[in-house]
């Protein structure tokens, strides 16, 4: 197997608020392989943005903290490159589509101006040429009648048209990842269903990997290769999109899948939905011991106190829990 696009080892964040040091990742390990789609999966308040962000240096440091780990993108450790570079590698080799594109739209300035000065930025192109390129992007991602849209405002254009001008925009420089936080969120479900088949024929075409970052495992059965599972700041279940959503490893695994509607009917024929109950614990709340325990159905005494480690299973898929595999 080739490189890895991304190598992500032991990366561990922390934000300094008024309540002490607080720590938002601890020691998470992944890799983004050549052309895959690879998914991460959470709840909200897991760490998913907060672990994107950091891929690129885009969190305010301080409050925010890198305090362990490497970020190795060819062979570079992201996290020891200067500004300059940093900048430069920005939309050009790792791109990213944020949750909401309303706030990382400029609303003053029309689709066109703000597509071309990313061209123009990165490029040696003339303001004309930087024009013709981003109508060309606006027809890649199947927007109609792309040369009127680049005179439009982004209040103008619809949730699902701005997200469209969201992921041209990451496409300007050809990048080598796409980090998509959320990409449908905000949209409604056949907007949503239109945005991944557009994502996954882009990656296509491209040949560009893809970390989407969702709470949502519908998404994941729909583009997903492979798949990490975040609760509170760490990867709790790992391993291919399909092994996984047939047979969770992890409680919280089982969890998220039981909760949404197509996936649990799909898997436990007659079965009741189930929620996990309460909530992901803010980041001055962590429990002792598995993280999980406090909403786990099957938690035993050594999971109030003993933190299980990540184990391997077969198929390249990997967990920590203490339960043995086969009790859920
Ligand atoms: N600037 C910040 N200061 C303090 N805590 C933060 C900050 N940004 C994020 N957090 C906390 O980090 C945790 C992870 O947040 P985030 O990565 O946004 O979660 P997700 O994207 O999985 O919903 C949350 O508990 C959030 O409140
Ligand atoms: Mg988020």
């Amino acid at each position: 197997m080739s490189e890895p696009e991304l190598d992500i080892q032991n990366l561990k964040i922390s934000f300094s608020t008024p309540r002490g040091k607080l720590t938002a990742v601890n020691g998470i390990s992944f890799q983004l392989n050549q052309g895959e789609a690879l998914a991460l999966v959470g709840e909200s308040g897991c760490g998913k943005t907060v672990s994107a962000l950091s891929i690129l240096r885009l969190l305010p440091e301080p409050p925010a903290e890198i305090s362990s780990g490497k970020i190795l993108f060819s062979g570079q450790n992201l996290l020891s490159l200067n500004a300059k570079t940093l900048q430069d590698l920005r939309g050009r080799s790792i791109a990213m589509v944020f949750q909401d594109p309303m706030t990382s739209l400029n609303p003053v300035l029309t689709i066109g101006e703000q597509m071309a000065e990313t061209l123009l930025r990165h490029t040696t192109m003339t303001r004309q040429e930087a024009l013709q390129k981003s109508a060309d992007l606006l027809s890649r991602v199947d927007l109609p009648s792309p040369k009127e849209k680049l005179k439009q405002y982004p209040h103008q254009l619809s949730g699902g048209m701005r997200q469209r001008v969201m992921i041209a925009m990451a496409l300007t420089c050809s990048p080598r990842i796409l980090i998509a936080d959320e990409p449908t969120t905000a949209l409604d479900v056949l907007i949503q269903a239109q945005i991944l088949e557009l994502l996954e024929s882009l990656k296509k075409e491209t040949g560009m990997s893809m970390l989407i970052i969702t709470h949502d495992l519908g998404v994941v059965a729909e583009i997903a290769q492979r798949v990490l599972i975040m609760y509170a700041g760490e990867i709790v279940e790992s391993g291919p999109a399909h092994a996984l959503l047939d047979n969770p490893l992890h409680p919280y695994t089982r969890g998220l899948i039981a909760s949404v509607p197509k996936l649990g009917a799909l898997k436990k024929k007659g079965a009741r939905l189930e929620e996990i109950p309460g909530t992901v614990p803010s980041l001055d709340q962590r429990p002792s011991g598995c993280a999980f325990h406090p909403r786990c159905a099957w938690a035993i005494e050594k999971c109030k106190t003993q933190k299980p480690q990540l184990r391997e299973a077969e198929g390249e898929r990997q967990w920590s829990c203490h339960l043995e595999p086969g009790s859920l």
